[in-house]
């Protein structure tokens, strides 16, 4: 039995940190299998707030070993500095594993996307700056290095080598920036070699040993469904595969393997960085969301732009990810609407549209289609069964549920861990 996939359904900051968090208890091992510190996920455990940009969300339950899979790009200072913090708040982090196969983050990576940015003006995506496209670039050109090659000097500088070669010449050439010298990155990354050592492992044998053993992985996606290189909104997405598929590659597990997957639902949208965003709000009410709802980026502090729920994109995370189960959050931040909004359909050059549109032209004219639903005032915070809601609450995740193609299992109506609705087990 089981591998769950939890993975965004929207465009990142649904809430997968704590819902990874509240499985973490039952499971015996959570895998991040895309993405790096780009992802910023928050877990809130009674009076303690935790931010984890690398680490999986299990990482906090003792019972669980967390895994990060070869899909993941890794900048090892920060995976150091991730750990050690944990360490000084008194959280065993002895039993992570670091693929051997997954890519470091250099330092020339980081220059690389934030001189690019620059580059691009206008067009810029609004990266996180952390070095993510241009690292899953070189592991796509060959010419990446991944954690393995830290404990090769000499495969490690003719890496680095091979991938400073044209680096440099468009660092100084066309960036008119100065060369990053082949030594001084060989030096940097051969001094995190000791202190990862102790990680590496063959995660990929292990986890399908330990799914042989019928025992629970669950696999945390970063970032989320619309902005998957692949089926997001390109060329405004991260270089990664978030959506379900994602876990194969990003993991070494076959699909057969898989049995659930979750896709965490925010009850309105968000979305940080460049790119079209249909029901984005300029007004008072998008103002409110954000301020109710706290969306304020996690890893580079910006403001979320905010807007109601769509439930055209909602449809289409079920398809490409095959979901089973959605798991709703922060209903509690719409207490207080006389009336919500929700986008049904789009409108797109006079043509109503059900579904979302493959061309990029078309999604940047698409003009939501809403549909009123009644809201509530009632603090529900405190609910603990979906019955517990206000009926215009429970009307509002039925319609949900109804327009999104599949049951809604959870409920969040606050950060923290015990403030969930849980409807159907997930395990
Ligand atoms: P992630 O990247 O998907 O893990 O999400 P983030 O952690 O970036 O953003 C989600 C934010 O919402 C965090 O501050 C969470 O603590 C918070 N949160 C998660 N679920 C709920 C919920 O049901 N209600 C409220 N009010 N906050 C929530
Ligand atoms: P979590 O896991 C929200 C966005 C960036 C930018 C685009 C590309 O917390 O949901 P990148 O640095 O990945 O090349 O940036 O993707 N982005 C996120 N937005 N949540 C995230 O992660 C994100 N990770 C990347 O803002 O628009
Ligand atoms: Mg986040």
């Amino acid at each position: 039995m089981p591998a769950l996939v939890l993975l965004g359904a929207q465009w990142g900051d649904e809430g997968k940190g704590k819902a990874t968090d509240l499985l973490g208890g039952s499971v015996d091992y959570v895998v991040r299998y895309q993405g790096g510190n780009n992802a910023g996920h928050t877990v809130v455990v009674g009076d303690q707030k935790y931010a984890l940009h690398l680490l999986p969300s299990g990482i906090l339950s003792p019972g669980c070993t967390p895994v990060i899979g070869n899909g993941v790009v890794v900048d090892p200072s920060v995976l150091l500095s991730e750990l050690s913090g944990l360490n000084e708040r008194g959280v065993d982090t002895s039993k992570l594993l670091l693929s051997g196969n997954a890519h470091i983050i250099t330092p020339y990576n980081v220059t690389v996307d934030k001189v690019t940015e620059r580059f691009l003006g206008k067009r810029k995506i609004g990266t996180t700056g952390r070095g993510i496209g241009p690292t899953y670039a070189d592991k796509i050109n060959r010419v990446g290095i991944r954690v393995q090659d830290l404990y090769d000097e000499s495969i490690l500088t003719q890496k680095v080598e091979a991938a400073l070669d044209v680096k440099n010449q468009i660092l100084t050439k066309l960036y008119n920036r100065r060369a990053i010298a082949v030594d001084q990155v060989v030096e940097e990354l051969l001094a995190y070699a000791d202190k990862l050592a102790p990680y590496v492992a063959d995660t990929v044998l292990v986890l399908n040993q330990a799914l042989e053993e019928d025992k629970v992985v669950l696999f945390e996606g970063g970032q989320g469904t619309l902005l998957d290189i692949d089926h997001g909104t390109y060329p405004f997405v991260t270089s990664s595969n978030p959506t379900a598929g994602g876990a194969c590659t990003g993991a070494g597990v076959g699909p057969t393997k898989i049995s659930r997957v979750i896709g965490i639902l925010k009850a309105y949208t968000t979305r940080v960085g460049a790119g079209p965003f249909p029901t984005e709000l300029f007004d008072e009410d998008g103002e409110a969301l954000r301020r109710i709802g706290g969306e304020r980026g996690v890893t580079t502090g910006r403001d979320r732009r905010c807007g109601w729920f769509d439930a055209v994109i909602a449809r289409y995370a079920t398809r490409v990810n095959g979901l089973t189960d959605f798991f709703l959050t922060k209903l509690d931040v719409l207490t207080g609407w006389e009336q919500i909004p929700v986008c049904v359909a789009y409108e797109i050059d006079g043509r109503r549209v059900e579904e979302l549109p493959y061309s990029q032209t078309d999604f940047h004219h698409a003009k939501p289609v809403y549909e009123m639903l009644p809201g509530w005032n009632e603090d529900i915070s405190k609910a603990k069964t979906f019955a517990d809601l206000p009926k215009n609450a429970q009307a509002y995740v039925k319609a949900l549920e109804e327009m999104s193609g599949a049951p809604i299992s959870a409920i969040g109506v606050g950060p923290g861990r015990d403030e969930t609705i849980e409807i159907n087990s997930f395990i």
